[in-house]
């Protein structure tokens, strides 16, 4: 519950608040953009504009369910409960968005794609009855796919629950030691007529991204839609590559040789258009990427950052990976004592 007393200094005043508790995983500027926004790139989402049609209200309230740390509250009564009852959200014909984000995937959103094969799992939501049941109801699970390291959440509660078979890239495994099916390398490999897991490596070293029925391409923390740029497809900034800034913009480059239609990144606004239109806003995306900075700047959002994956790491049991953040960490710290010593 999201204490009033708590709400940031910088919301406008009103109804709805962010307290001190936000993640800055920026899910509810995702479902709810007029309302809430980041404060000058910072690691944290506002109340920017207060809710004012029937419209509004419900986005941010929308929002408010799904916020994996339950940092949005309101100081007036709404009907809560009725907003729940509408998850899962439809995306397109088989696509949902199952709501209900989860503070162990750093609030990644987690989609269910309906299969007469077998329905997929993209990264994991709370473990929690109303999802189980719902996804019960369309017949269960059959695979779990994981976009890397960062998002996995419960994925091992749900894989036990509907016999799933989870699907990681190797390098990303100490999220998911017990996957059930490991990707190896850097070709793309093939689940039935309909899936595609292709690796592409940059974000983190085992980062994959998934293509359904050549239509929905499922980009994990690769390629998001912010509007940072004007254009539509996009990174996240810099300071968000974990492993590689050069390796995740020739990731980029491979996803030319594809056709999607419907971009859903796990941050980040879903984005729709032609295949053709997708190769050039890929291709926009690339040469942004080319002329961005690098990513290990001595930045204080990227300490900030860092230091968040770290305690990240650590919450989710990944020992390595803490160990080899908090060494980035490190260097960083050095760095930015040798500049200020200068
Ligand atoms: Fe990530």
């Amino acid at each position: 519950m999201a204490d009033p007393k708590k709400a940031l200094p910088e919301n406008v005043p009103g109804d709805f608040f962010v307290d001190a508790s936000c993640i800055g995983c920026h899910n509810c500027s995702d479902l709810a953009p007029e309302i809430f926004g980041e404060v000058d790139d910072d690691f944290y989402l506002v109340v920017k504009k207060q809710p004012a049609s029937k419209d509004e209200v419900h986005k941010a309230l929308q929002a408010l369910v799904c916020c994996p740390k339950g940092s949005i509250g309101t100081r007036e009564k709404h009907d809560i409960k009725s907003v729940i009852e509408e998850f899962p959200l439809e995306i397109s014909q088989d696509v949902y968005y199952l709501g209900f984000n989860s503070d162990k995937s750093a609030g990644a959103k987690s989609f269910f794609v309906a299969d007469e094969g077998g329905n997929w799992m993209v990264e994991a939501p709370k473990f929690q009855e109303r999802t189980l049941k719902w996804i019960e109801s369309r017949g269960g699970l059959s695979h779990i796919f994981l976009s890397h390291r960062d998002d996995v959440a419960q994925a091992d509660l749900f894989a036990d629950y509907f016999k799933a078979k989870r699907i990681i890239h190797q390098d990303d495994l100490e999220a998911q030691p017990e996957a059930e099916i490991v990707i190896q390398g850097t070709e793309p490999v093939a689940f039935g007529p309909h899936f595609l897991v292709i690796p592409t490596p940059g974000h983190t070293m085992g980062h994959c991204v998934l293509l359904h029925k050549e239509t929905h391409l499922f980009t994990g923390d690769m390629l998001t839609s912010q509007e940072r740029f004007g254009d539509p497809i996009e990174t996240w900034k810099p300071e968000l590559c974990w492993w590689s800034w050069e390796h995740q913009t020739e990731s980029i480059g491979k996803l030319i040789n594809y056709s999607f239609t419907v971009m859903i990144p796990s941050h980040g606004r879903i984005w729709r258009d032609t295949e053709a239109k997708m190769k050039e806003h890929l291709r926009k995306c690339i040469e942004r990427c080319n002329a961005e900075p690098n990513t290990n700047p001595y930045s204080a959002h990227r300490i900030s950052y860092l230091a968040f994956m770290v305690e990240h790491a650590k919450r989710t049991g990944q020992t390595q990976y803490a160990i080899e953040t908090q060494a980035k960490l490190d260097e960083l710290h050095k760095r930015g004592a040798k500049k200020e010593n200068k």
